[in-house]
């Protein structure tokens, strides 16, 4: 049972497919008015949700920002990470009295979830005004089967798109992605997808090609697909100021762009160098850029990535000339270690700097606002764009990106950004795929091997071995790191042969995951929703189930070869070093401390239960 409240004006999200009839009494538990909700904890609860944040899948005892942030550190300090999910999944010892929470509303939130008082939520709104619902059912999978019916049926890519994919940025040229290529299938390491990073544009300009670097870029698009392999560039939401770049004039002619007060295009910084950011909330300008994607879709190109789109504003002009001219002001003082750091400061605090959020505009549903009270809707609206227009063309088109609220998971996965080759990383990928999972973002995944520094072998291994079960798996890291291909690595023989048992699970994967979507379940699950009585299974993160057969225990730590598992009822436990490798055991239901050597996988299937590996191809179509 779901029920809808209102407080004040909540301005539209388009999150929801359902109407409701809004209700006036709050259910026990709860106080709310149009700033603030507070609800009471048993010592006991556990609480799920926000989907995209940093630490453990249990969110009691930290903070949280509900705002979308291109946040490239994700330590656990941080409060908010690219998307904004505010649902809550209150796992009560009784289970009647468990219950899920979503706040409808596009602007900023915080949850203290037991934080500063340890037996409550609370939660503020910053600008008032919001929708929210209270979803009751008997079990944790119906409170989640309910929402996701509330919010509309997730995104399911192509199934090509569940192979590997060999991201970097960059891959400079096509002799780069053609080097890529050779290096997997001479290996025999399976492959489906190559990713181009911004360099493959024109001066990073969206919806260009950098002809020296791809000359003919239709023509190389049809040799990989011979090769069977996707090229999947990525589109950023800035669009470069530049006289005779056609996307800028159109834009600026039709009136596309975000205003400041003055009706001026706002100008950023972003890749390309001056930006102005397209309104994505103008239902005219949505498809007018959504349209925009039919230059690479006419040359063959069949997948996108959307980025910077929360959005990431690495300056606006008027906050770096305005700094330009303090920092003048400096050359005539005495520089001391106050106004060093001053200094410093200043120029530090040029990137998404939060107050520039006030500064411009949106034309929404035919109202005016300022970004700052839609901030939350930006990259769901990106990718809305390109979504609605891959709708209205009869194509199977790989789609994700980076921010986003709820709603998008209708259009579109997301990826889990700017991680770090670290393990603590591995886990926050485990824990962050269950919680996308609950608010619609079933495909999903984080950049295998880390983003930023440098990976190591067994960690990339490690990764892999999880990372085969996510449904976006792919491999992608920064410049400057190490390049992280599987087969520049010397135990390469080992990560191929678990990218091939990736292969030969394609099947289950891909049934398995759209099943989930069409039941509004969780392809991968903490055991608390299958085993809601065992007191164990339910505190237990580190496991998870994976559709309907299997459960995984996957190594995220430094050298480990051995780990503890908890096993809710008695299965099989399958060790895999290679799709041909596979030794078979049952164990009972139990503690069991289990050797995993550094080439294993295990995989664990429930009783009575068909897991059956398929053959492993080097590539899905
Ligand atoms: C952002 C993205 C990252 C990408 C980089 C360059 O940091 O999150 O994935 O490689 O921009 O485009």
């Amino acid at each position: 049972m779901i029920r809808k409240y209102r407080f004040g004006k909540p301005i539209p999200t388009d999150a929801v497919v359902k109407e409701l009839d809004v209700q006036d009494t709050l259910p026990e538990l709860f106080e709310a008015d149009d700033k603030h909700i507070r609800i009471e904890l048993d010592k006991d609860d556990i609480v799920y949700g926000l989907g995209q944040a940093v630490r453990g899948l249990d969110k009691r005892g930290y903070v949280y920002n509900s705002i979308c942030s291109d946040e490239f550190m994700h330590t656990e300090d941080k409060t908010s990470l690219y998307g904004a999910h505010n649902f809550l999944l209150i796992n009560s010892l009784d289970r009647t009295k468990s219950f899920a929470i979503f706040i409808d509303t596009p602007s900023e939130l915080s949850f203290d979830v037991a934080f500063t008082n340890t037996s409550e939520i609370n939660i503020d709104i910053k600008h008032s005004s919001y929708d929210l619902y209270v979803i009751k059912a008997d079990s944790l999978p119906a409170i989640v089967a309910e929402f996701r019916e509330l919010i509309g049926r997730s995104y399911i890519p192509p199934k090509w798109a569940f192979g590997y994919g060999q991201s970097r940025w960059s891959y400079n040229n096509a002799d780069e992605v053609r080097e890529v290529v050779r290096g997997h299938r001479d290996n025999g390491i399976p492959l489906d997808m190559v990713y181009l990073d911004i360099d493959y544009m024109d001066s990073f300009k969206d919806f260009t090609i950098d002809e020296e670097a791809f000359p003919d870029f239709e023509e190389f698009v049809n040799e990989m697909k011979s090769e069977h392999i996707h090229l999947i560039p990525i589109i950023d939401a800035g669009v470069k100021i530049e006289a005779g770049y056609d996307v800028y004039e159109e834009g600026v002619k039709e009136g596309y762009f975000c205003k400041k007060a003055d009706g001026s295009n706002i100008i950023c910084g972003v890749w390309p160098g001056e930006v102005h950011f397209p309104d994505f909330l103008n239902a005219d300008a949505r498809k007018w850029f959504g349209k925009k994607y039919d230059f690479l879709i006419d040359k063959g190109i069949d997948g996108f990535w959307n980025d910077m789109n929360e959005p990431a504003i690495f300056y606006t002009k008027d906050s770096l000339d305005t700094a330009l001219d303090k920092m003048k002001t400096y050359k005539s003082e005495d520089i001391n270690i106050h106004n060093f750091f001053t200094l410093k400061d200043m120029i530090a605090n040029l990137s998404n700097n939060r107050e520039d959020y006030k500064l411009f505009y949106h034309d929404y549903k035919g109202e005016r606002y300022s970004h700052e009270l839609v901030h939350n809707l930006y990259g769901y609206n990106m990718t809305r764009a390109a979504g609605e227009h891959f709708d209205s063309l009869d194509k199977d088109i790989l789609m994700f990106s980076r921010a986003s609220y709820i709603g998008a998971h209708r259009y579109g996965g997301i990826w889990q950004g700017d991680n770090h080759s670290w393990w603590s990383h591995i886990k926050l990928n485990m824990s962050m795929t269950m919680s996308l999972g609950m608010v619609g973002f079933l495909f999903t995944g984080a950049d295998i091997g880390g983003f930023s520094s440098n990976t190591s072998p067994q960690l990339m291994l490690r990764w892999l071995e999880f990372g085969i079960f996510t449904p976006l798996m792919r491999n992608h890291s920064a410049i400057f790191t190490r390049q992280q291909e599987a087969f520049r690595f010397d135990n390469m023989s080992q990560m191929r042969d678990i990218i091939r048992i990736r292969y030969a699970m394609l099947d289950y994967i891909y049934e398995q995951f759209k099943s989930a979507v069409e039941a509004n379940s969780l392809y991968m699950r903490p055991l608390s929703f299958d085993y809601p009585d065992d007191m164990i299974a339910r505190k237990i993160e580190d496991e998870i189930l994976v559709g309907d057969s299997i459960m995984i225990a996957p190594v995220y730590e430094q050298n480990a070869t051995s780990r503890y598992v908890y096993l809710p009822e008695k299965m099989k436990m399958m060790r895999l070093s290679s799709p041909e490798n596979i030794y078979e055991e049952v164990l009972e239901k139990g503690h069991h401390y289990i050797e995993v050597a550094m080439n294993e996988v295990l995989i664990f299937v429930k009783e009575g239960k068909d897991f059956v590996l398929g053959e492993a191809n080097e590539y899905v179509d």
